[in-house]
């Protein structure tokens, strides 16, 4: 497929995580019109080093990279851990910095706590974050999506149709948005 590239990225390496379903959803919800790419190397990154990126940039990581740079958009999807992010993802974000990929990089993410004033630490460090990163935030696509444990099906995928549809929705947003900012 030769169609707009969105990379997803979940915050949590939790077995069972509720947001990896998200990611997942969403990625089988467009696999058939978009290429996407769901990262799944979080849980093997180095701790961030910067003597390590100057010196000898790990290939785990240049593949991090090497996946921002070749995606139109970034989703994200996070647990909020202590108030903030949970620390194996600001690992990730981190890794980031220095590369530069994601400066301008259509970026947004879905919110999946219970109520809508539920992990605020956490969209309020990424907003952070990836502002300092030079990531292009979509509000517009930047959503509150509640989901709990038993709106997931055997198969680890979101099953309540009005979310399924909104993630969907969510990632169309972002993908049209990115595809206007290319114009
Ligand atoms: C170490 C730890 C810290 C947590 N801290 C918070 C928190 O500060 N605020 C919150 O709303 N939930 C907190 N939680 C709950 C998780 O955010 C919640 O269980 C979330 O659904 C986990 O996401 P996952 O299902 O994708 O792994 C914490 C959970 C853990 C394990």
């Amino acid at each position: 497929m030769t169609g707009p590239l969105i990379l997803l990225v979940s915050g949590s390496l939790r077995e069972g995580s509720i947001n990896s379903a998200a990611i997942r959803t969403v990625a089988a919800q467009l696999a058939a019109d978009v290429d996407v790419t769901v990262y799944d190397e979080m849980g093997v990154l180095p701790h961030f080093t910067p003597d390590v990126e100057a010196t000898a940039l790990p290939e785990v990581v240049a593949r991090l990279r090497r996946s921002i740079e070749g995606s139109d958009a970034v989703l994200i999807c996070t647990p909020e851990y202590a108030g903030a992010l949970p620390g194996s993802f600001k690992n990730l974000l981190d890794w980031t910095v220095g590369g530069m990929e994601i400066v301008g990089k259509p970026t947004a993410w879905i919110n999946v706590s219970a109520n809508a004033t539920g992990a605020a630490g956490a969209h309020s460090s990424l907003e952070t974050v990836l502002t300092y990163t030079g990531a292009d935030i979509i509000d517009d696509a930047c959503r509150h999506i509640p989901l709990a444990a038993s709106d997931l099906s055997a198969d680890g995928l979101v099953s309540t149709p009005d979310a399924v549809d909104e993630l969907r929705s969510v990632a169309l947003t972002l993908l049209e948005r990115a595809r206007q900012k290319q114009d």
